[in-house]
């Protein structure tokens, strides 16, 4: 049997569960029917450093359990500190879970927590990054596994050479993601097997980090993740909530629920490290850089190292023979900053470009242009040719898109009434990766098709493409497919981050019914009536592939309006032009793109956790004064794309989506802010009254 070319990528299907998410059908972690469930809330340490004496319980109406340090059932240490709950009267950060109640009702549990007598004996603490923090440290290593340093040339020389130099610093802020659905888990144990329905990224990666602290084999948990509401990377690995929703049903012998409460997820759940950016350039005067320097300072905490590859995209961005980067840590009484989209990437590259659009103004060449001159050859560090590049046509498609020729060099030259305008764009990245997973594909004698892997869709429309990829691997149309996912029960598959899913599950897919096919070409009589089906296990191709040089590439334009008399900046255009390789459902894409973006408007304008050193608390910890963009403040916003064939990355050409919108968009912000009002803004986010 031969496939026919049902052609389904490429085409704009509907998410296919879009029907059961507006009528409400669609089942989240915490919304499972259970019977005889009880409900827990978490108690949070009110000091940022110190230790636990004792915990007792309050208002105990309705009260089962209340589960501190002091009685909590023991766990074995596994590969993330965070997930110790309860094993330690340390305090290591304020908000970090001292203590969880536990009662029939979600109201009990609640004013049960919310009542405990806490005795704490407190110490000094230390919650603020600052530039020259005494504790700075060089970490091993930055995310996932990059030298914290690199260098090459000599760039003080080549500074004091340079015919232009900038010698700017960026900082960003600490960022908090906010998905809709709070991280959340129903945890029962049915003997000594554990069910959770949990809200993550990834069950299969949950279902081995939770069977490792309960000392559990893998096959005797079950992790169920069928429809999550939002993640951004802070459900990429195992939560704290999990574990105290399955510590607490053990105690207690039934069923519980934990919903984290928004307010919670500032603190238990992890956040973006705010960093402090120097970006030193030199350039010949037609614009060759000839240094590049990107030195970064951000934070981790007490309990575990998390090292944010900040300056790491300045390594693949731009030419320059002599250049250097670097990583500096302080480990601060703080929580433990986690992925946030793009880490690395979307602050690395608001200094990077920023620096950029300030040297086109000392060289007086048009930004554009600048980046066109410095375009490599090869990987700027390691001389790894690309994979495919097509950065500088996404600079010229995103610029005939979005009417740049003709604008002025000077800033602040248009004025529309009460409004200045003006325009600015930067350059976007993101690398493409692949991590291994397995799929199964079935066919029967009817030609139904179904998939089944551990994978999970988490808003993006990922299940929806795993359709795509299926019923053109059969050669099926698109209704004869079923995908299973969301299921740590089912094959293995790799987490919904780093912008790899469709890539490493795609594959998976795409390896399965070739094997498929092949099975069906040898068989000579009629497909079995309980159908055949053939595995594919990715690891060995994935191992084997070289990383190096291989990105996705884009470029950001947007044009802003600011107040003459308020400083209140509106973003009238934002528009992305991408080289992703292949597109496998251009509505998805879209979306994807076009969130990234939002979410970038987010981080240049809006978004801000802000600190009180004095307590180690974020003092805007909700929704109410944490700000992120709404409806109304995106006005036109739009994505388009160049046709990139790339097979080297994986065989489907895929080179991944997610995270690329919200690199490089708050700079082409910020670049415009300036070019509107002359006002250039170091330190995100551009508020007003950093304008006036
Ligand atoms: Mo993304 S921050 O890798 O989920």
């Amino acid at each position: 049997m031969t496939p026919t070319r049902t052609a389904s990528i490429g085409t704009p299907v509907a998410r296919i569960e879009g029907p059961l998410k507006v009528t409400g059908t669609a089942r989240y972690a915490v919304e499972y029917p259970v019977e005889n469930v009880a409900y827990a809330w978490v108690v949070q340490a009110p000091i940022a450093r110190g230790h636990v004496v004792s915990i007792e319980p309050g208002d105990d109406d309705g009260l089962l359990a209340l589960l501190w340090h002091g009685n909590a059932p023991r766990l074995e240490s596994g590969d993330d500190p965070e997930l110790q709950v309860l094993q330690s009267p340390r305090i290591s950060y304020r908000g970090q879970v001292v203590a969880l109640a536990v009662a029939r009702t979600l109201e009990a549990a609640r004013r049960a927590a919310q009542s405990v007598r806490m005795e704490l004996v407190e110490e000094e603490h230390d919650a603020e990054l600052t530039p020259d923090h005494p504790g700075l440290y060089t970490p091993e290593k930055v995310n996932p596994a990059f030298p914290s340093d690199t260098s090459a040339g000599d760039v003080d020389a080549a500074l004091a050479a340079a015919a232009a130099t900038v010698d700017v610093t960026y900082s960003t802020p600490a960022l908090h993601n906010n998905p809709m659905e709070p991280h959340a888990t129903t945890a029962m144990w049915v003997g000594d097997d554990l069910v959770l329905y949990d809200s993550n990224q990834g069950p299969s990666a949950i279902a081995s980090q939770v069977a490792k602290v309960f000392s559990l084999k893998r096959s005797q948990i079950h992790v169920i993740a069928e429809h999550v509401g939002g993640g951004f990377g802070s459900k990429g690995s195992a939560r704290p909530n999990a574990i105290l929703a399955a510590m607490a049903a053990r105690v207690v012998g039934t069923p519980v629920r934990l919903a984290l409460p928004r307010q919670a997820l500032f603190t238990m759940v992890g956040h973006r490290t705010p960093t402090i950016q120097r970006v030193r350039l030199g350039a010949s005067a037609d614009g060759k850089l000839t240094a590049i320097a990107h030195d970064v300072v951000e934070q981790t905490s007490r309990l575990f190292e998390f090292a944010e590859q900040t300056a790491v995209v300045t390594r693949h961005m731009y030419a320059a023979p002599n250049r250097r980067t670097s990583h500096r840590l302080a480990r601060l009484d703080m929580p433990t900053p986690r992925w946030m989209r793009a880490p690395g990437e979307a602050p690395g590259m608001v200094a990077l470009e920023g620096a950029l659009d300030e040297l086109a103004v000392s060289l007086g060449i048009d930004p554009i242009e600048l980046r066109i001159r410095n375009e490599p050859d090869v990987e700027p560090e390691d001389g790894t040719p690309f994979s495919s590049r097509h950065y500088v046509e996404c600079l010229r498609l995103g610029a005939s898109r979005f009417g740049w020729a003709g604008r002025s060099l000077e800033p602040r030259q248009r004025r529309e009434g009460r409004w200045w305008v003006g325009t600015g764009m930067a350059g976007a990245t993101y690398p493409s990766m692949v991590m291994p997973s397995t799929a199964t594909v079935r066919i029967d004698p009817e030609r139904r098709v179904e998939v089944t892997l551990a994978a999970v869709d988490i808003g993006t429309g990922s299940r929806t493409v795993l359709h795509q990829i299926a019923a053109d691997g059969m050669g099926v149309p698109l209704e004869n497919v079923t995908v299973r996912i969301g299921d740590s029960g089912l094959t293995r598959a790799s987490i919904a981050g780093g912008s790899s899913g469709s890539a490493s599950w795609g594959w998976a897919i795409d390896g399965a019914c070739r094997l498929l096919r092949e099975e069906l070409s040898r068989l000579t009589g009629p497909v079995p009536p309980d159908g055949l089906s053939a595995t594919f296990d990715t690891t060995p191709d994935v191992k084997s592939r070289e990383n190096s040089g291989k990105h996705a590439f884009g470029a950001h334009f947007a044009e802003v309006r600011v107040d003459a008399d308020t400083g209140e900046v509106r973003v009238s255009r934002l528009l992305g032009a991408y080289a992703v390789g292949r597109v496998l459902n251009p509505r998805t894409a879209r979306s994807q793109f076009i969130g990234g973006m939002t979410m970038g408007m987010g981080m240049a304008l809006h978004e801000e956790s802000v600190l009180d050193a004095s307590t180690g608390d974020w003092v805007n910890h909700d929704l109410a004064e944490y700000h992120v963009p709404v409806h109304a403040d995106v006005e036109s916003i739009e994505a388009v794309w160049i046709d990139e064939e790339d097979l080297s990355v994986n065989p489907l050409g895929v080179k991944g989506i997610g995270e690329i919108g919200i690199v490089g968009s708050p700079a082409a912000i910020v670049n415009a802010v300036w070019h509107a009002t002359g006002v250039r803004v170091r330190d995100l986010p551009v508020r007003l009254d950093k304008l006036l």
